[in-house]
């Protein structure tokens, strides 16, 4: 399969999304403004398109679910544009273009930050927006996606992050940072396609062990990236872990190492399809597809 125009194809989709969803000016302008800057700025759309790729796994039909996809790219930007804040990793330059806060300030920049996870969670909660999915799988999915983001997901790895800076690295923790504030949205966004189908216990499993090493090796490979990418290919600062002195995977084992364990991962995340009857040929191709990335 041709999983580049795939990828093309889905993420179409979910961008024409923003564009019908925050169609309407609101008041005032300048939060619109910036909540669209931040959406529209690019990005591979890797969650909304994990999330379309197992439900598609399942047996459902994606354009079902855009609405439901799309809303884990609001939960994702609303992470970056508080990411880059000053207070946090201080970076200037997102997605190729200058950051929230440089263009809108800080206040604007945080909330529109937090803008986009409240109205993640509006569409996630709107059964009108996915007719085909049963309300209670989307009631599921949510809660899902609500505990991965929280404070038992990407905001603890969030806060263990910055408070690692200038840490020796010691392998628990570094995996506590990664497990939690990269990993468990992406394997939320794989696992929440599959309950928003109504999967089995079984397939949700397996599907939530893939998103998971999934994950882990996403992050490893942005960790290499940050050392070894180009500013204008990565599209944000080159070298921002090492400014910060950031737990990364290449400051405690190098990147030889680094990219081995990458490989290790992506090996563990195409094991756990195995254990499923599905059409998972887009999960595996995605995940080494992931593994290759330039950005
Ligand atoms: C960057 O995520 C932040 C991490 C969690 C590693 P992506 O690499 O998915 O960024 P975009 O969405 O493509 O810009
Ligand atoms: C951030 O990790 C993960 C998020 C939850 C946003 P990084 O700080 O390494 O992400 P980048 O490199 O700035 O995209
Ligand atoms: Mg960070
Ligand atoms: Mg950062
Ligand atoms: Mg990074």
């Amino acid at each position: 399969m041709d999983i580049k125009s795939y990828l093309a194809d889905r993420k179409n989709a979910v961008e024409a999304f923003f564009g019908e969803y925050f169609g309407k000016a609101g008041r005032p302008a300048v939060l619109r403004e910036a909540m669209l800057y931040s959406l529209n700025a690019g990005g591979k759309r890797i969650r909304p398109v994990l999330c379309l790729a197992s439900y598609e796994a399942c047996g459902g039909n994606g354009k079902e679910i855009i609405p439901y996809a799309a809303a884990l790219e609001f939960i994702h930007t609303y992470s970056l544009i508080h990411d880059d804040l000053p207070a946090m990793d201080d970076d200037d330059l997102r997605r190729g273009k200058p950051t929230s806060h440089k263009v809108y300030g800080e206040a604007v920049a945080i909330l529109a930050g937090d803008a986009l996870l409240s109205e993640a969670f509006v569409v996630l909660t709107n059964p009108l927006l996915g007719p085909a999915v049963r309300p209670d799988n989307l009631f599921r999915a949510a809660g899902e996606i609500a505990r991965a983001s929280g404070c038992s997901g990407m905001v603890a790895g969030q806060v263990q992050d910055i408070l690692s800076e200038n840490s020796e690295p010691d392998e628990d923790t570094l995996q506590f940072i990664h497990r939690h504030k990269t990993a468990a949205l992406l394997r939320a966004s794989a696992t929440a396609g599959a309950l928003l189908h109504g999967g089995s216990t079984e397939i949700v499993d397996a599907i939530d062990r893939y998103g998971q090493s999934l994950g882990l090796a996403f992050q490893v490979i942005d960790d290499i990236l940050d050392v070894e990418g180009d500013t204008a290919v990565i599209g944000k600062p080159a070298g921002s872990d090492e400014k910060k002195k950031k737990m990364t995977y290449p400051r405690m084992y190098g990147l030889d190492r680094s990219r081995e364990i990458a490989r290790t991962f992506v090996a563990d995340a195409v094991a756990a399809l195995d254990a499923i009857p599905l059409s998972v040929e887009p999960l595996r191709e995605l995940a080494f597809h992931l593994l290759g990335r330039s950005h």
